[in-house]
Parts: structure tokens; sequence; C-alpha cells
């Protein structure tokens, strides 16, 4: 079973992905990063800012995999051809993204409300772009028994990975994601099946690969940042350490002030991943409010050293 670490737009970017593998890289897991969706340029001109994402020697190590949110299959074939220059192999495509101002362009999870036009994006794609191509979906746009007719549009073409997030759009992240719409709709897909949603905890995840053997991956987003030796542990290593915590944090906001030149857009990255990671501390819902409210660098490192005073959970 492969592990995968999810794309998540301002979380696993160049900087988290590299301190990430060096604290918490072990032992062959994560298989693979996705990284967050870039939307290949209508002029064809790529972004120098957003590429730097995907330079090759700002992603050295374990393999990176690009995304593209895109709903013209041309254009996304296209820019297929530029990542592969860049020497990626596999790209993944995203019918999943529930965000309103992404789906009223009919990107993400809006490609799924027109199964002809999903049709034509995928005939395109393929027809126009080599090498393996993977998707990342979820169920539908407003209830699950819609996967049945876009399967049928996904069995149609060579997909090397179909990871399945078993929410519909309307659901956003509400609610828990439907196992047993996924159980249903796995014996039917042809390609690989990753599945991605809601796991948290190593005995989660071992319960998932015990009821769904046949999975070729799974995929988590969230449970990782909350909390990220969780690969780790689940291939039998140790939990995280106060020290690894304390490390890996330093190097994502150094990391991030040199990427953005500025210790104040630092913290504002930092208060996404602290978001999640802060539940591994134990009573810590007090300094949880100060960190939200905070905005100077020394404020955020005073917090901090308090939040590393507190047991781990
Ligand atoms: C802040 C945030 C950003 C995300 N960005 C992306 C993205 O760029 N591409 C994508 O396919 N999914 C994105 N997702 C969805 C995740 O990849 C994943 O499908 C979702 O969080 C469910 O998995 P989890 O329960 O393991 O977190 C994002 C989710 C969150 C919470």
């Amino acid at each position: 079973m492969n592990y995968y670490v999810a794309p998540m737009e301002g979380l696993t970017d160049r900087v988290w992905r590299q301190a990430h593998q060096k604290w918490f890289g072990w032992a062959g897991g994560p298989a693979r990063y996705y990284a967050p969706f870039l939307s290949p340029p209508e002029n064809r001109v790529l972004i120098k800012k957003k590429m730097a994402e995907l330079a090759p020697e700002a992603n050295p190590g374990v393999p990176v995999i690009p995304q593209l949110l895109a709903r013209d299959g041309e254009l996304a074939a296209w820019m297929i051809g530029e990542l592969r220059k860049l020497g990626y192999t596999e790209v993944n495509l995203n019918f999943g993204c529930p965000a309103g101002t992404v789906t009223a362009k009919g990107k993400g999870s809006g490609m799924l409300r027109d199964p002809a036009k999903l049709d034509a994006f995928l005939e395109a794609v393929f027809s126009h772009a080599e090498g393996p191509i993977s998707v990342k979906t979820r169920l539908g746009v407003e209830k699950p028994e819609e996967f049945a007719a876009i399967l049928t549009i996904y069995n149609r073409y060579p997909i090397s990975e179909l990871t399945i997030h078993p929410r519909v759009m309307r659901q956003l992240y509400r609610g828990q994601a439907d196992r047993e719409a996924f159980a249903a709709a796995l014996p039917q897909c042809k390609p690989p099946v990753c599945y991605n949603g809601d796991i948290t905890t190593t005995g989660q995840l071992h319960a998932l690969e015990a009821e769904f053997p046949t999975l070729s991956g799974i995929m988590i987003g969230r449970g990782i940042i909350a909390d990220p030796a969780l690969f780790r542990k689940a291939l039998g290593g140790p939990a995280a350490t106060k020290a690894e915590l304390r490390g890996y944090l330093d190097d994502l906001y150094h990391g991030y002030t040199e990427l953005f030149g500025s210790a104040g857009c630092a913290i504002s990255r930092m208060k996404g991943h602290w978001f999640y990671l802060i539940h591994c501390f134990a009573d810590s819902e007090k300094l949880e409010k100060q960190l939200k409210k905070l905005r100077e660098p020394w404020e955020y490192e005073t917090v901090v050293n308090q939040i590393f005073t507190l047991p781990l959970i």
C-alpha cells in the first residue's frame, strides 16, 4: 500500500515538503507528495513565481506530483507537456476542489456538473498528452449517486490512478467521507484506486487497509499536518518528539520568512499549520486563542515557546 500526502493549497508547499521529508521522512513513507493545484495560464506563458513551487532543484527527494486545475483540455495537455519538460512524469487532474470561486468557473468539482463536458475535457487531455495522468475526484456535485455516470467516463481513459475523496461538492468538508458510497463504487473502477478522506490516526489507516486491500494507495491531507509523523508511525516508527516538532516548525517558519521576505507573512502561513498541529499539545486552548490573534514576530516566538512547555498528547 502506498501512502501519499494530499495536495493542500497554503499547507503542502515546497517549504513544507522539504521540512516534512527532513524531519519525518522514514523507511519509505510517504511514496509521493501531491503539490497544490496550478491553473494553466490561458496565454500559455508560465508564471515564474508559481512555477518556482515546482522547480526541480526546490523539490529534491521523494517524488512530487504536480496537479492541474483546468477546464480546457488542450490547455491542460499543453501544461502537462511543460511539466514533463521539467522532468515530472505523473501529473494529477483536480476534479475535487469545492471552493465557490473555483466551481463557479466550472473547474475542480465544478467539472462534475456536466459529464459530457468532463468527457470532452478528458478526451482532449488524453489525445494531446502522453505519460501517466492521474485524477483526484469527489463523488459528484449534489449526491453520491451521481458517481456512477462520472465513473463510466473515467473508466474510458487510461487514468494511472484514481483518487476518490468520497464527499460531494456541496458538502465542502462538512459531515463525513461517505465510505459506503466509496465501497460500492470501488469494484466498478477500472483504474487503480487511492482513497482519501478523514484519516487522522494509524488505527484508522490500518483499518482502511484491512477493509480495502485492493487499494493502490491512501492519501492523507489534514491528518499529516495535524501529526506529521503519522505515516512513520503507520510503518512501525516512533511518534514525533518535541525536539523533532520544534525543528520542523522552526524550519517552516524560517523557510517561509525567506520565501515571503517577511516574518509577518510567514506567521500567517504558520497559523494555517498550527490550526491542525496545536492539538498535539495538551491543554493548549488558551495559547491557541493567543496564537490566532497575534501578528508580530516577537509575539509568535513567545507563544510558540510557551506551547512547547506543554506536554505532548
Ligand atoms: C486548506 C486545504 C487546501 C486544499 N488544497 C487542495 C488542492 O490544492 N488540491 C486538491 O486536490 N485538494 C486540495 N484540498 C483537499 C485535500 O487534498 C483532501 O482531499 C481533503 O483535505 C480531504 O482529505 P483529508 O481528510 O485527509 O484532509 C485541500 C484541502 C484543504 C483543507
